[in-house]
C-alpha cells in the first residue's frame, strides 16, 4: 500500500507546499490538497455528506496506509482546513461507520510548518489521540519552518532540510 500527503495550506504553493516538495524528493507518496476540496463543517445532521469528503475518506482508506498530515501553523494550532478535516473524520464514525473501520490499523503522521523553530506545546496531541482513538499507529510528529525574515523563497533552510531526512526515517 501507498503513502498520502493530506494538505492544509490556506494557499497551494507556499511554505507548507516547500516542506511538503522537498518531503516528496525523500519519499515516495501521492499528495491531496485540502484546499482544492469542497469539504463543509461537520454537521450533526450530516448536512454536508454529499461534498468532497465522504469520497476523499473512500478513496484513502482504500489507496493508502500512511496518511502524512501536513499542516501551517495558524495561530498556535493546525490550520482550520486540517481541523474541518478531522471534524468531518466524525461523519465515518456515525454515518459511515463502513469507512471508519477501514481507518483501523492504518499509519498516522503530523507536520507543521511555523515561521519560527519554535514548537508549539501541545501542537502535536490532536494528532496523536486522534491516531489512538482511530486505532491508527501514530507515527510522530515534526515541527518545520520558514523564517518569514529569509528572502530566498523558494528553497528551505538546510536545518530543515536535514530533520524531515531524520524524520522520514520513522516514516
Ligand atoms: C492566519 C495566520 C496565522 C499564523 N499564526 C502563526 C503562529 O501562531 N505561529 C507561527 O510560528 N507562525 C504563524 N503564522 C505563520 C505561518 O505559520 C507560516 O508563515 C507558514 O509557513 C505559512 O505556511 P503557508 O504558506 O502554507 O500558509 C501564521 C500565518 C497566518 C497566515
Amino acid at each position: 500500500m501507498a503513502t498520502v500527503i493530506i494538505k492544509g495550506s490556506s494557499r497551494s504553493h507556499g511554505h507548507t507546499s516547500l516542506v511538503v516538495n522537498y518531503l516528496r524528493t525523500k519519499i515516495k507518496c501521492d499528495l491531496i490538497d485540502l484546499l482544492s476540496k469542497k469539504i463543509g463543517p461537520f454537521d450533526y445532521e450530516f448536512k454536508n455528506s454529499n461534498d468532497d469528503f465522504l469520497p476523499l475518506m473512500e478513496q484513502i482508506v482504500d489507496q493508502y496506509d500512511t496518511l502524512i498530515f501536513i499542516t501551517p501553523v495558524y495561530w498556535y494550532s493546525m490550520s482550520s482546513i486540517t481541523k474541518t478535516f478531522f471534524d468531518r473524520l466524525s461523519d465515518c464514525l456515525h454515518h459511515r461507520k463502513d469507512i471508519g473501520y477501514k481507518l483501523k490499523g492504518k499509519n498516522l503522521a503530523a507536520i507543521s510548518v511555523g515561521s519560527e523553530s519554535g514548537i508549539v506545546e501541545g501542537f502535536n496531541i490532536p494528532f496523536r489521540n486522534s491516531a489512538e482513538y482511530l486505532g491508527m499507529t501514530y507515527l510522530g510528529y515534526l515541527h518545520t519552518w520558514k523564517s518569514s525574515a529569509d528572502q530566498n523563497d523558494s528553497v528551505l533552510e538546510s536545518e530543515v532540510m536535514e530533520i524531515i531526512d531524520q524524520f522520514t526515517l520513522q516514516l
